[in-house]
Order: C-alpha cells, then structure tokens, then sequence
C-alpha cells in the first residue's frame, strides 16, 4: 500500500509551515509520538517518575517488541541505548581485540567509530584497515574478501554514510563475514527507518541505529540490537555494567543478565524509551517497503532535478542510493547555502570534518549540502527547495 501522504503531513504538526529536508539530521516526530513523550513527561511531574513507569510498564515493554519487528529478530535481542554511538560503543568496547588483532572497515565510516577503532588501537594494540571503494563508490565486497586473513577479528561498517546517499552493500558483506566466521558490527543509523533492515538478511553480529532521524523519534533515545548467541553461547562481556545488566548476587558475585538489556543502564530516558516505541509503530503502521520507496522516488526525483542546474554538482555514489541528497554549488559554500534555507523556511545541513573525513578526504572533498527527504515530504517542498538553490543568493 502507497503511503497516505495526507494522513502523514497532518499528523506532522511542522508540515503546515516548514519544509524539513533534514531527516538525516533529525526528523519531525509525528504528533502522535510526541504525544507520547509529552504526555509521559507531564504524568511524571503530576504523579512521579517511578510511578508513571510502573503504571506504563507495557509501553516499556512495548519498545522491544516493535523492535524486534521491524529488524526481524526476537525482543530479547535488543537493547534500549541513549544514542546510536552509545549503542554501537557498548558492542564495540566488548570484544575482545588484542594487539595484532585487525578491524575492517569502509571508507565512508562514520568518524566516532573511526576514533574509537584509533582508540583500541592505541590502548589494546589492534589495527584498522579501510577497504577500498568499488568503482561505484561502495565498499568494494571483493576487496573486503581478499583483505580478510588470519588476523581479521572484526569487519565493522556504516551501512549509510552520514555525508551521502551511497547505501552499502550490507547483504553482501555479511554474506563475506558468515562465510570466514568474522564478527560484523553494522552501523545502521541512518538506514532503520527508511529502508526495510532485516537482522537475518543481513547477517549481522551487532547493528546500532538512533531514534531521532529516519525513525522519527525523540532525541536522546537510540538501540542496539545483540546477535542471541553472543549472550547464550558467548556470555559477552558489556564494558560496563550496573544492577540493571547484571544481578548482584553476594559479595563476591554477580550474574549477568540472560538477554541484550545487558548492555543497557539502569536509569534512562523512560519518556523516550516509550516514545520510540511508538515511533517505531507508527513507521510499521506505513509499512517499510511503503516508506523506502517513496524515498528513494523522492530522493531520486530531487537528485535528478539538482542536477540541471548550473554549477550543481551531485556528489553522492553508490548503485544502491537512499534519501539523502548531497551536493556542492560553485561559488556559494554549503553552510552558506544551509544558513540560507533555513532563513528562508527550509530547514537542510552541510556535512563536512569528522563525521565523514576518511571517505571525503579520499575523495578530495570538504563539505557538502545535505538534504534528506523522508516518506512525510511532498512535491511542494521538493520544489520550493530546488527553487532557492536555483536562485542562488
Ligand atoms: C552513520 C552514522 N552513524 C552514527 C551516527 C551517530 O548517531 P547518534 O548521534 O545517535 O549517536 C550518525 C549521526 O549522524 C551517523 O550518521
């Protein structure tokens, strides 16, 4: 079933004033998710916050079932995470790498977790290897197999790149990472939400994701999702535990929790945790397969009509494209180009440095406009968007 775009703009509140083409940065949460959060916030200041829990408990509960649908695994299989670089540290930091030990990894990797492969590296001795780009600007999966040898202990991707809309080939290299028994850690941040994600298709070990951006959530809420035998045959160790993950069971002995909220804390953002869960159900509502194609319609419809004009110059890559839309304008920088829009009402971003400095550098490049669309955009704002970028300053 095709989206109801109706249905969508007016229970996106912003939509009646606002052209949002910055999903990739943050979404708008639909009214009924922040209804949610609202309403969960203000029951814990009339009635207290330990109390608004107990009472909602099956709406806590909720947040693993929706979950464990959308990314086709079981609901013990996840783990509530404040952020998606959180969720991603907590799988990363337990395993267990040595010195000599190699992580593969894709050029366009996000910069947190290239820091934290330099992190291990300086602390524990382990090493990071970029695999080359395909000629399509992809990880290049043959590349990946000849680079695999005995040392290889980790192959750890970002399945979108926060600076493009280059979707990597996640299928293909967890087909790679099953076949030499290879850990695989997935950066899913910008892909849950917009495209069908599906744990078992992929073949991953661990898969991040955030709540704010393509799921449409609130801000400071974020997942991870745990492979069940890491727990059940593997008895994988958090780097940090609390009296939530693991049960004190005498002075001298604790007991690990049997499922994935070993990697969560105690006390978190409850409000948020009930809210995402009602973001993820909302997205099912729609139906991913809906919201990745009119997507993709959007995006490409976006990239195509950017391109006509002079000086335009599209910079994403990939066979596989996904809703974000990158771009450099000769002689107007990104963050002016960005500063301009949201003056004007649109609200896109500039992706340059950290974020995605391995992949950029590579390929000559400093920084980029980036506007993402989602599902909730419309033909308005696709036009409205190109008309300021075509006028130029
Ligand atoms: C590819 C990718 N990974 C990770 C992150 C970090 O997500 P969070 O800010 O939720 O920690 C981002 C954020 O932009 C991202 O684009």
């Amino acid at each position: 079933m095709p989206i109801d775009l109706a249905r969508a703009r007016a229970e996106t509140r912003a939509c009646a004033d606002l052209v949002h083409l910055n999903h990739a940065g943050a979404s708008l949460m639909p009214a009924p998710v922040a209804d949610a959060l609202v309403d969960w916030l203000r029951e814990e200041e009339m009635t207290g916050g330990y109390e608004t829990a107990r009472r909602h408990d099956g709406r806590l509960e909720n947040f693993y079932d929706a979950s464990a649908k959308l990314l086709n695994c079981h609901r013990d299989e996840i783990a509530y995470v404040e952020n998606a670089t959180r969720a991603w540290d907590m799988a990363f930091y337990a395993l267990d790498l040595r010195p000599g030990d190699r992580i593969l990894t894709a050029e366009c990797e996000y910069g947190s977790n290239m820091i934290a492969y330099l992190h291990r590296a300086r602390r524990d001795g382990c090493e990071v290897a970029v695999v080359p780009s395909d000629q399509h600007g992809q990880l290049d999966v043959a590349a990946l197999e000849a680079m695999i040898d005995a040392r290889t202990r980790l192959i750890s991707i970002s399945h979108i790149p926060t600076g493009g809309g280059l979707v990597n080939p996640a299928e293909a290299v967890g087909a790679v990472a099953r076949k030499y028994a290879i850990p695989y850690l997935l950066d899913a941040c910008q892909s849950v939400g917009q495209m069908p994600v599906d744990v078992e298709k992929i073949g991953c070990d661990f898969l991040s994701a955030t709540g704010r951006k393509y799921l449409r959530g609130p801000r400071g809420t974020g997942l991870l999702y745990v492979k069940h035998r890491w727990i059940a045959e593997m008895d994988i160790d958090p780097p940090l535990l609390d009296q939530h993950a693991a049960t004190l069971v005498s002075e001298t002995e604790y007991r690990m929790r049997g499922d994935a909220r070993r990697f969560e804390n105690w006390e978190c953002y409850f409000a948020g945790k009930a809210a995402l869960g009602t973001a993820i159900d909302y997205a099912l509502g729609f139906g991913m397969d809906a919201i990745h194609q009119r997507v993709t319609l959007l995006a490409d419809g976006l990239r195509a009509r950017l391109a006509e004009i002079p000086g335009v110059t599209i910079t994403d890559q990939g066979v596989d494209r996904c809703g974000i839309v990158t771009f450099t304008k000769a002689g107007e920088k990104p963050v002016e180009i960005r500063d301009r829009c949201i003056a004007k009402g649109i609200n896109i971003s500039a992706s340059s440095g950290s974020g995605s400095r391995v992949g950029f550098d590579r390929r000559g490049l400093d920084a980029v406009v980036r506007a993402s669309v989602h599902y909730v955009n419309d033909d308005g704002d696709i036009d409205r968007f190109v008309e300021e970028i075509r006028r130029g300053e």
